[in-house]
């Protein structure tokens, strides 16, 4: 993963190309990359930069590759980019709920992000996003594990330092509850140790 991410982030602006080149060392990429099928027409949601994206591309050859952000300076980032990639389609949004034109899509990813959401809303996110997929679609979800004690300090302390935001790590269990609620059927769930995180991954299925 390395080469790539330092060829994506090669003309992104300081903070980005450090936070992209070093992305494979925190969090759960190569897991998550590993539940997406050769080919497949991948969505990410808040994608970032969209490093996960390339990657795809690269490694997983998936046919479409697109995703979007809250954030107008990670998605400026992504635009700036030098390399080309036809497949590659990041967008900035506003909307604070997954959007409900996935049918197009035939795994849809998100890294990283629910414990991003405000806490209040993160059970009627999950529920959503479940209601919106077409049956088949495959859901990759991973993200810090607030079961973890040690997780729940370091990645509350990691975002109030880096982001001055505070953020809720949701517990895997709880996420796989609402999922299952939601028509999805669990396919695997895992685990994953990075620096000072503790990250699940969880792979479902929409019936
Ligand atoms: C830790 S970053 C992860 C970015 C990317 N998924 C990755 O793994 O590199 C969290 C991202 O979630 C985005 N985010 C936060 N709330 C969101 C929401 N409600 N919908 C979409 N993206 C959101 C943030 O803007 C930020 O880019």
């Amino acid at each position: 993963m390395a080469p790539y991410l330092h060829e994506y982030s090669r003309s992104m602006p300081l903070m980005y190309r450090t936070k992209v080149a070093n992305r494979h060392i925190i969090g759960s990429f190569h897991m998550v990359l590993g539940h997406v099928p050769q080919g497949a027409r991948l969505f990410d949601i808040g994608c970032g930069t969209g490093a996960l994206l390339y990657l795809a591309v690269k490694l997983r050859k998936v046919a479409l590759a697109h995703g979007y952000d809250l954030s107008r300076e990670a998605v400026a980032a992504s635009e700036g980019v030098s390399v080309a990639v036809p497949e590659l389609r990041i967008t900035h949004s506003t909307e604070v709920f997954p959007p409900q034109d996935l049918t197009n899509y035939d795994v849809v990813t998100m890294v990283d992000v629910l414990h991003h959401v405000a806490a209040p809303m993160q059970d009627a996110f999950v529920s959503r996003l479940a209601k919106t997929l077409a049956p088949g679609t495959l859901l990759i979800l991973s993200d810090m594990e607030g079961a973890n004690l040690f997780t729940g300090i370091t990645a509350r302390v990691h975002d109030l330092v880096v982001n001055k935001q505070t953020v809720r790590p949701r517990r895997s269990t709880d996420v796989t509850a609402i999922l299952t609620d939601n028509g999805m059927k669990i396919l695997s769930i895992a685990w994953c140790w990075s620096v000072v995180f503790k990250s699940f991954v969880l792979a479902a299925q929409k019936i």
